[in-house]
């Protein structure tokens, strides 16, 4: 299995034969962000590597200020995902699915794995990346789309620069996957809404993050000839 070429820029794909219903006692016991203001973003963090998923000691999640303005250069200390949501063959399925995609070896990597729930309802509008467009600071990214449930919007988008109109955009449905080269894109997701009013919406994703341990794939990129100042990285849509 050979690693991705850095030439990559992203894809949409669709998971093959998960069971995306096992997963939904797992977001539904997801914690409140507590670095977001309001109510609408619950999420859990845990870092894996190889051979066999195992899970790393605790590290807080911090992203550069040059690559997110809001909540840059601040550790955010996440709640664990939980043990029982990693045992689950889906899970490992969809690991599985995703070191395939990207031909990773996974002794070779460092996963960060995001699970996020963003929820809607009547006038308030769920914002998935209140950041705006951005790159979250890795080598390779998956988002990975488990649930939609009483949800409009929520349109994802890849950008090769951050001011430019997307390279591509799509609704992500439960099952799609959009793969990245977190080095040679951006990426971002719209607001969500309600569909039908008087009832709750939400959306459940996984953000898996790679760092890769291959030196020489990191060094074959060129930086995206705009390295951005802060100023440039404004949020959308709020
Ligand atoms: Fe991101």
């Amino acid at each position: 299995m050979a690693l991705i070429s850095p030439d990559f820029t992203f894809s949409h794909q669709q998971l093959a034969d998960l069971d995306l219903n096992a997963f939904a006692p797992s977001f539904a016991n997801l914690p409140p962000d507590p670095y977001v203001k309001g109510d609408f973003r619950f999420r859990r963090y845990s870092r894996y590597t190889g051979p066999a998923l195992s899970r790393l000691p605790y590290d807080d999640f911090v992203q550069s200020r040059s690559i997110n303005y809001l909540s840059g250069d601040i550790p955010r200390e996440f709640a664990e995902i939980e043990p029982t949501l990693t045992e689950l063959a889906e899970f490992q399925h969809l690991f599985a699915q995703v070191n395939g995609f990207f031909g990773l070896d996974p002794a070779r990597a460092v996963y960060g794995v995001h699970q996020i729930r963003i929820t809607c309802s009547g006038a308030d509008h769920g914002l998935p990346v209140p950041e705006g467009i951005h790159q979250d600071g890795f080598d390779l990214i998956a988002i990975a789309c488990i649930a939609r449930n009483n949800v409009d919007g929520a349109e994802t988008g890849i950008f090769y620069h951050p001011q430019d109109e997307p390279a591509y955009s799509a609704t992500l449905f439960p099952g799609d996957i959009v793969y990245c080269n977190d080095r040679r894109v951006y990426h971002y997701t719209s607001a969500l809404q309600v569909s039908s009013a008087g009832v709750c919406g939400y959306r459940d994703v996984f953000v898996i993050t790679v760092t890769l341990k291959d030196e020489q794939w990191k060094n074959s990129i060129l930086q995206p000839a705009s390295s951005l100042s802060d100023s440039s990285f404004q949020p959308l849509g709020v």
